[in-house]
């Protein structure tokens, strides 16, 4: 698995790092309040295991699965809800927790589609965001770091749903996809 990443982009060490850092800021900006984090599955799974475990508020769990690239590396730019989520969130604090804004469209459809069940709030948390490739505007408020635009796998993400094990973050070789 190693030898098909060309670079490595965030160690376990970095990561660790800007997780606690956003964890912090939502029990921070969410203080007095619950919160409901929804989960989109897979590739944000790790990520939201980890950063629940930093924020301090009581937090409700719920998770949605959208169709995404398939086993290709580019969006088809239609988003498909495959689970929906299992609690009525209207005047709820949501917090949708992504693993990566690419072109912004499964993310732009998401909240359109929450925010017609009425929450009291909505807010967008990404672990990492490729804003060469925004084809939406969308805002994100807890964001992890900016990415280049490269293909990257690793810490629940994957390509082909391999590589989510890795415990790293990194760029996979061209010739992988290509
Ligand atoms: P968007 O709708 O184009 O913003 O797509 C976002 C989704 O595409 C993310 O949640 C990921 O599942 C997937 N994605 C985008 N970029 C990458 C990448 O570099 N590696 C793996 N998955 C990616
Ligand atoms: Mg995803």
């Amino acid at each position: 698995m190693k030898q098909d990443i060309a670079e490595i982009l965030f160690t376990e060490e970095n990561i660790a790092q800007i997780v606690k850092q956003l964890g912090e800021q939502i029990s921070k900006d969410y203080e007095g309040e619950e919160i409901t984090v929804i989960g989109i599955l897979k590739g944000s799974n790790i990520f939201l295991a980890d950063l629940i475990r930093h924020i301090t508020v009581p937090v409700y769990l719920d998770f949605m699965v959208v169709s995404s690239y398939g086993n290709s590396a580019k969006t088809s730019g239609v988003v498909r809800i495959l689970k929906d989520l299992e609690e009525d969130i209207e005047g709820k604090n949501i917090l949708i927790v992504e693993d990566i804004v690419d072109t912004g469209l499964t993310l732009a459809y998401l909240k359109d589609n929450l925010l017609r069940r009425n929450p009291k709030s909505l807010k967008i948390c990404s672990l990492l965001d490729k804003p060469a490739r925004r084809e939406i505007d969308i805002t994100i408020d807890y964001k992890g770091s900016d990415i280049p635009d490269e293909f990257i796998v690793g810490y629940g993400i994957d390509y082909a749903e391999r590589y989510r094990n890795l415990p790293f973050i990194g760029i996979l070789k061209r010739e992988i996809y290509e």
